[in-house]
Protein backbone atom coordinates (compact mmCIF):
# COMPACT_ATOMS: atom_id res chain seq x y z
CA UNK A 1 0.00 0.00 0.00
CA UNK A 2 2.83 2.34 0.55
CA UNK A 3 3.57 2.20 -3.19
CA UNK A 4 -0.32 2.95 -4.00
CA UNK A 5 -0.40 5.79 -1.45
CA UNK A 6 2.85 7.05 -2.88
CA UNK A 7 1.40 7.65 -6.91
CA UNK A 8 -1.86 9.58 -4.84
CA UNK A 9 -2.09 13.07 -5.53
CA UNK A 10 -0.52 15.73 -2.95
CA UNK A 11 -3.12 16.97 -2.56
CA UNK A 12 -4.72 13.46 -1.34
CA UNK A 13 -1.92 12.82 0.69
CA UNK A 14 -2.48 15.91 2.57
CA UNK A 15 -6.27 15.23 3.08
CA UNK A 16 -5.36 11.83 4.42
CA UNK A 17 -2.68 12.81 6.89
CA UNK A 18 -5.85 15.06 8.38
CA UNK A 19 -8.11 11.90 8.71
CA UNK A 20 -8.87 9.35 11.30
CA UNK A 21 -7.46 6.11 10.23
CA UNK A 22 -7.30 2.24 11.58
CA UNK A 23 -5.48 -1.09 10.10
CA UNK A 24 -7.16 -1.79 6.83
CA UNK A 25 -8.75 -5.69 5.77
CA UNK A 26 -6.16 -5.53 2.91
CA UNK A 27 -4.74 -2.62 2.59
CA UNK A 28 -2.57 -1.57 5.77
CA UNK A 29 -5.27 1.59 6.25
CA UNK A 30 -8.91 2.64 5.93
CA UNK A 31 -9.47 6.35 6.65
CA UNK A 32 -12.74 7.91 7.79
CA UNK A 33 -13.91 9.93 5.06
CA UNK A 34 -16.93 11.76 5.55
CA UNK A 35 -18.07 9.54 8.31
CA UNK A 36 -17.22 5.81 6.12
CA UNK A 37 -14.21 4.02 6.29
CA UNK A 38 -12.28 4.15 2.90
CA UNK A 39 -9.30 3.16 1.01
CA UNK A 40 -6.69 5.84 -0.12
CA UNK A 41 -7.33 5.15 -3.33
CA UNK A 42 -11.28 5.08 -3.22
CA UNK A 43 -11.16 8.92 -1.27
CA UNK A 44 -9.41 10.42 -4.02
CA UNK A 45 -11.86 9.11 -6.27
CA UNK A 46 -14.75 10.08 -4.41
CA UNK A 47 -13.08 13.88 -4.19
CA UNK A 48 -12.77 13.70 -8.02
CA UNK A 49 -16.19 12.05 -8.46
CA UNK A 50 -17.67 14.96 -6.15
CA UNK A 51 -15.98 18.13 -7.56
CA UNK A 52 -16.13 16.75 -11.28
CA UNK A 53 -19.67 14.69 -12.19
CA UNK A 54 -22.14 16.38 -13.97
CA UNK A 55 -25.56 14.10 -13.53
CA UNK A 56 -28.41 13.92 -16.37
CA UNK A 57 -31.94 13.19 -15.03
CA UNK A 58 -31.53 9.76 -16.78
CA UNK A 59 -28.47 8.53 -14.94
CA UNK A 60 -28.91 5.55 -13.19
CA UNK A 61 -27.00 4.50 -10.44
CA UNK A 62 -26.61 1.29 -8.82
CA UNK A 63 -25.37 2.02 -4.96
CA UNK A 64 -24.79 -0.82 -2.65
CA UNK A 65 -22.34 -2.10 0.60
CA UNK A 66 -19.42 -4.63 -1.11
CA UNK A 67 -20.52 -8.18 -1.23
CA UNK A 68 -23.97 -7.35 -1.12
CA UNK A 69 -25.56 -8.50 -4.76
CA UNK A 70 -23.61 -5.41 -6.79
CA UNK A 71 -22.84 -7.74 -9.77
CA UNK A 72 -26.20 -9.30 -9.82
CA UNK A 73 -27.82 -6.06 -9.99
CA UNK A 74 -25.65 -4.42 -12.28
CA UNK A 75 -26.16 -7.55 -14.70
CA UNK A 76 -30.09 -7.04 -14.41
CA UNK A 77 -30.38 -3.17 -14.46
CA UNK A 78 -28.20 -3.79 -17.73
CA UNK A 79 -30.29 -6.43 -19.12
CA UNK A 80 -33.59 -4.36 -18.76
CA UNK A 81 -32.01 -1.17 -19.87
CA UNK A 82 -30.64 -2.37 -22.96
CA UNK A 83 -33.61 -5.22 -23.49
CA UNK A 84 -34.49 -3.29 -26.77
CA UNK A 85 -31.16 -2.48 -28.06
CA UNK A 86 -29.93 -6.47 -27.36
CA UNK A 87 -32.13 -9.38 -27.83
CA UNK A 88 -32.29 -10.82 -24.68
CA UNK A 89 -32.46 -14.16 -27.01
CA UNK A 90 -29.72 -13.34 -28.40
CA UNK A 91 -26.29 -15.93 -28.39
CA UNK A 92 -24.30 -12.49 -28.81
CA UNK A 93 -26.02 -10.32 -25.18
CA UNK A 94 -22.73 -8.60 -23.97
CA UNK A 95 -23.63 -10.35 -20.83
CA UNK A 96 -22.73 -13.36 -22.17
CA UNK A 97 -19.33 -11.68 -22.92
CA UNK A 98 -18.27 -9.47 -20.70
CA UNK A 99 -18.95 -9.11 -17.07
CA UNK A 100 -21.28 -6.73 -15.70
CA UNK A 101 -18.53 -4.18 -13.88
CA UNK A 102 -17.25 -3.65 -17.38
CA UNK A 103 -20.56 -2.93 -19.04
CA UNK A 104 -21.95 -0.74 -16.01
CA UNK A 105 -18.42 1.12 -14.68
CA UNK A 106 -17.90 1.61 -10.94
CA UNK A 107 -17.51 5.76 -10.40
CA UNK A 108 -14.69 5.39 -7.74
CA UNK A 109 -12.97 2.33 -8.99
CA UNK A 110 -13.34 2.96 -13.42
CA UNK A 111 -14.60 6.75 -14.06
CA UNK A 112 -12.77 8.82 -11.32
CA UNK A 113 -9.81 6.00 -10.58
CA UNK A 114 -6.29 7.46 -10.29
CA UNK A 115 -6.89 10.74 -10.20
CA UNK A 116 -8.48 10.60 -14.01
CA UNK A 117 -11.60 12.06 -15.92
CA UNK A 118 -13.17 9.53 -18.10
CA UNK A 119 -15.18 11.22 -21.39
CA UNK A 120 -18.40 9.85 -20.83
CA UNK A 121 -20.42 11.56 -24.00
CA UNK A 122 -19.99 8.08 -25.78
CA UNK A 123 -21.99 6.38 -22.66
CA UNK A 124 -25.12 5.03 -24.48
CA UNK A 125 -28.73 6.19 -22.76
CA UNK A 126 -29.50 5.35 -20.08
CA UNK A 127 -26.43 5.96 -18.46
CA UNK A 128 -26.08 3.39 -15.75
CA UNK A 129 -23.44 3.76 -13.16
CA UNK A 130 -22.25 1.41 -9.98
CA UNK A 131 -20.84 2.92 -7.19
CA UNK A 132 -20.15 1.83 -2.72
CA UNK A 133 -20.02 5.72 -2.29
CA UNK A 134 -22.45 6.37 0.68
CA UNK A 135 -25.34 8.62 -0.33
CA UNK A 136 -24.48 11.30 1.71
CA UNK A 137 -21.23 11.83 -0.18
CA UNK A 138 -22.70 11.18 -3.39
CA UNK A 139 -21.93 14.76 -5.28
CA UNK A 140 -24.67 17.79 -4.85
CA UNK A 141 -25.49 16.76 -8.73
CA UNK A 142 -26.87 13.66 -8.44
CA UNK A 143 -28.77 14.65 -5.36
CA UNK A 144 -30.11 17.95 -7.33
CA UNK A 145 -31.16 16.13 -10.35
CA UNK A 146 -33.63 13.42 -10.57
CA UNK A 147 -31.78 10.44 -11.65
CA UNK A 148 -32.86 7.19 -10.36
CA UNK A 149 -30.52 5.60 -7.56
CA UNK A 150 -31.45 1.77 -7.03
CA UNK A 151 -29.92 0.09 -3.53
CA UNK A 152 -29.43 -3.06 -2.83
CA UNK A 153 -29.20 -4.56 0.60
CA UNK A 154 -28.23 -7.70 2.32
CA UNK A 155 -28.40 -9.73 5.71
CA UNK A 156 -25.07 -8.36 7.33
CA UNK A 157 -24.46 -11.89 8.61
CA UNK A 158 -23.81 -13.07 4.58
CA UNK A 159 -22.45 -9.71 3.76
CA UNK A 160 -19.80 -10.44 6.70
CA UNK A 161 -18.78 -13.64 5.53
CA UNK A 162 -19.02 -12.72 1.63
CA UNK A 163 -16.47 -10.20 2.23
CA UNK A 164 -14.36 -12.31 4.54
CA UNK A 165 -14.06 -14.78 1.87
CA UNK A 166 -13.65 -12.42 -0.91
CA UNK A 167 -10.35 -10.46 1.14
CA UNK A 168 -8.85 -13.13 1.97
CA UNK A 169 -9.25 -14.86 -1.95
CA UNK A 170 -8.10 -11.24 -3.46
CA UNK A 171 -4.88 -10.57 -0.57
CA UNK A 172 -1.57 -10.96 -2.40
CA UNK A 173 -0.23 -14.23 -1.02
CA UNK A 174 2.73 -12.88 0.39
CA UNK A 175 0.08 -11.94 3.22
CA UNK A 176 -1.16 -13.42 5.66
CA UNK A 177 -5.31 -14.18 5.34
CA UNK A 178 -7.29 -12.58 7.86
CA UNK A 179 -8.58 -14.28 10.36
CA UNK A 180 -12.42 -14.35 10.49
CA UNK A 181 -12.38 -13.46 14.44
CA UNK A 182 -9.91 -9.93 14.14
CA UNK A 183 -12.25 -9.45 10.89
CA UNK A 184 -15.69 -10.02 12.81
CA UNK A 185 -14.65 -7.41 15.52
CA UNK A 186 -13.74 -5.12 13.05
CA UNK A 187 -16.97 -5.43 10.96
CA UNK A 188 -19.07 -4.89 14.14
CA UNK A 189 -17.29 -2.05 15.26
CA UNK A 190 -18.13 -0.47 11.35
CA UNK A 191 -14.90 -0.33 10.24
CA UNK A 192 -14.64 -2.04 7.00
CA UNK A 193 -14.81 -0.48 3.40
CA UNK A 194 -17.54 1.98 2.92
CA UNK A 195 -18.45 0.71 6.49
CA UNK A 196 -20.10 1.20 9.43
CA UNK A 197 -23.19 -0.79 7.00
CA UNK A 198 -25.56 0.57 8.83
CA UNK A 199 -24.94 3.85 8.36
CA UNK A 200 -24.62 2.97 4.46
CA UNK A 201 -28.19 1.15 4.72
CA UNK A 202 -29.90 3.80 6.27
CA UNK A 203 -28.30 6.85 4.22
CA UNK A 204 -30.11 5.22 1.02
CA UNK A 205 -33.29 3.67 3.30
CA UNK A 206 -34.26 7.47 4.48
CA UNK A 207 -33.79 8.63 1.00
CA UNK A 208 -36.10 5.94 -0.67
CA UNK A 209 -38.76 7.08 1.98
CA UNK A 210 -38.44 10.38 1.26
CA UNK A 211 -38.44 10.06 -2.55
CA UNK A 212 -39.54 6.63 -3.42
CA UNK A 213 -39.73 7.09 -7.15
CA UNK A 214 -36.57 8.16 -7.52
CA UNK A 215 -34.97 5.34 -4.72
CA UNK A 216 -35.54 1.83 -4.75
CA UNK A 217 -34.55 0.02 -1.96
CA UNK A 218 -34.13 -3.91 -2.94
CA UNK A 219 -32.96 -6.83 -0.54
CA UNK A 220 -31.12 -9.30 -1.78
CA UNK A 221 -33.14 -11.84 0.26
CA UNK A 222 -36.07 -10.96 -2.00
CA UNK A 223 -34.41 -11.09 -4.80
CA UNK A 224 -33.05 -14.77 -4.39
CA UNK A 225 -36.88 -15.81 -3.43
CA UNK A 226 -38.80 -14.10 -5.71
CA UNK A 227 -36.77 -12.51 -8.65
CA UNK A 228 -39.94 -12.45 -11.49
CA UNK A 229 -41.43 -9.85 -8.87
CA UNK A 230 -38.94 -8.20 -8.09
CA UNK A 231 -37.33 -7.80 -11.98
CA UNK A 232 -40.81 -6.44 -12.39
CA UNK A 233 -40.52 -4.01 -10.03
CA UNK A 234 -37.09 -2.76 -10.95
CA UNK A 235 -38.15 -2.69 -14.81
CA UNK A 236 -41.37 -0.33 -13.66
CA UNK A 237 -39.05 1.73 -11.30
CA UNK A 238 -36.12 2.63 -14.83
CA UNK A 239 -38.96 3.42 -17.20
CA UNK A 240 -38.64 -0.04 -18.91
CA UNK A 241 -41.54 -1.77 -18.08
CA UNK A 242 -42.38 -4.87 -19.84
CA UNK A 243 -45.30 -5.30 -22.61
CA UNK A 244 -48.01 -8.05 -22.06
CA UNK A 245 -46.38 -9.34 -25.02
CA UNK A 246 -42.99 -9.25 -23.53
CA UNK A 247 -43.69 -11.08 -20.35
CA UNK A 248 -45.81 -13.41 -22.61
CA UNK A 249 -42.76 -14.34 -24.72
CA UNK A 250 -40.91 -15.19 -21.29
CA UNK A 251 -39.00 -12.13 -21.42
CA UNK A 252 -38.49 -11.41 -17.46
CA UNK A 253 -37.59 -15.48 -16.96
CA UNK A 254 -35.37 -15.06 -19.98
CA UNK A 255 -33.81 -11.85 -18.10
CA UNK A 256 -33.57 -13.71 -14.47
CA UNK A 257 -32.04 -16.70 -16.13
CA UNK A 258 -29.56 -14.90 -18.06
CA UNK A 259 -28.18 -12.77 -14.83
CA UNK A 260 -28.57 -15.85 -12.59
CA UNK A 261 -25.47 -16.78 -10.24
CA UNK A 262 -25.29 -20.86 -12.07
CA UNK A 263 -25.22 -19.07 -15.48
CA UNK A 264 -22.86 -15.76 -14.98
CA UNK A 265 -20.39 -17.99 -13.01
CA UNK A 266 -19.99 -21.05 -15.55
CA UNK A 267 -19.75 -17.98 -18.07
CA UNK A 268 -16.00 -18.13 -19.93
CA UNK A 269 -15.28 -14.08 -19.00
CA UNK A 270 -16.44 -14.82 -15.59
CA UNK A 271 -14.27 -17.63 -14.84
CA UNK A 272 -11.02 -16.40 -16.64
CA UNK A 273 -11.13 -12.46 -17.20
CA UNK A 274 -10.32 -9.78 -14.95
CA UNK A 275 -12.51 -6.41 -14.74
CA UNK A 276 -12.11 -3.96 -11.55
CA UNK A 277 -8.93 -3.21 -10.83
CA UNK A 278 -7.58 -6.25 -12.22
CA UNK A 279 -9.10 -8.51 -9.66
CA UNK A 280 -10.26 -11.83 -11.15
CA UNK A 281 -13.72 -11.79 -12.07
CA UNK A 282 -14.11 -15.82 -10.71
CA UNK A 283 -13.87 -14.12 -7.24
CA UNK A 284 -16.93 -12.38 -7.62
CA UNK A 285 -19.09 -15.36 -7.85
CA UNK A 286 -18.85 -18.00 -4.48
CA UNK A 287 -22.10 -19.02 -2.94
CA UNK A 288 -24.60 -17.18 -4.41
CA UNK A 289 -26.53 -18.30 -1.07
CA UNK A 290 -28.67 -16.76 1.61
CA UNK A 291 -27.31 -18.01 5.43
CA UNK A 292 -24.21 -19.36 4.13
CA UNK A 293 -23.03 -17.74 7.98
CA UNK A 294 -24.54 -20.75 9.50
CA UNK A 295 -21.28 -22.83 8.74
CA UNK A 296 -19.29 -20.27 10.00
CA UNK A 297 -20.40 -17.91 13.20
CA UNK A 298 -20.28 -18.82 16.83
CA UNK A 299 -23.70 -18.26 19.30
CA UNK A 300 -21.64 -15.35 20.82
CA UNK A 301 -20.25 -14.33 17.26
CA UNK A 302 -24.53 -13.79 16.19
CA UNK A 303 -25.67 -12.53 19.37
CA UNK A 304 -23.03 -9.85 19.17
CA UNK A 305 -23.85 -9.09 15.50
CA UNK A 306 -27.43 -8.87 16.24
CA UNK A 307 -27.12 -6.43 18.94
CA UNK A 308 -25.10 -4.61 16.13
CA UNK A 309 -27.82 -4.42 13.78
P1 LIG B 1 -21.35 -14.93 -1.58
O1 LIG B 1 -19.92 -14.64 -1.26
O2 LIG B 1 -22.21 -15.03 -0.36
O3 LIG B 1 -21.51 -16.11 -2.47
P2 LIG B 1 -20.91 -8.20 -4.96
O4 LIG B 1 -21.38 -8.45 -6.34
O5 LIG B 1 -21.55 -7.01 -4.32
O6 LIG B 1 -19.43 -8.22 -4.88
O7 LIG B 1 -21.45 -9.40 -4.06
C1 LIG B 1 -20.88 -10.69 -4.16
C2 LIG B 1 -21.86 -11.69 -3.61
O8 LIG B 1 -22.96 -11.83 -4.51
C3 LIG B 1 -21.24 -13.06 -3.48
O9 LIG B 1 -21.93 -13.67 -2.40
C4 LIG B 1 -21.58 -13.66 -4.83
O10 LIG B 1 -21.48 -15.06 -4.85
C5 LIG B 1 -22.99 -13.18 -5.01
N1 LIG B 1 -23.42 -13.13 -6.42
C6 LIG B 1 -22.68 -12.84 -7.51
N2 LIG B 1 -23.43 -12.91 -8.61
C7 LIG B 1 -24.67 -13.27 -8.23
C8 LIG B 1 -25.89 -13.51 -8.95
N3 LIG B 1 -25.94 -13.43 -10.27
N4 LIG B 1 -26.97 -13.87 -8.23
C9 LIG B 1 -26.91 -13.97 -6.87
N5 LIG B 1 -25.79 -13.76 -6.15
C10 LIG B 1 -24.68 -13.40 -6.82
Amino acid sequence: EAVEEGKLSQECKELLLSLPKEKGWRTSHLYKYQGFWCQSREIESTVSFQRHFQARDTNVGLATVPKSGTTWLKALAFAIASHERFQIFSNNHPLLKFNPHDLVPFFEYKIYANDQLSDLSNLPQPRLFGTHIPFASLPSSIKKSSCWLVYICRNPFDTFISSWHFINKIKPRSQAPMPLEEAFEMYCKGVIGFGPFWEHMLGYWKESRDRPHKVLFLKYEDMKKDITFQLKKLAEFLGFPFSVEEERGGVIEKIAKLCSFENMKDLEVNKSGTSIKNFENKNLFRKGEVGDWINYLSPRQVEQLTKVM
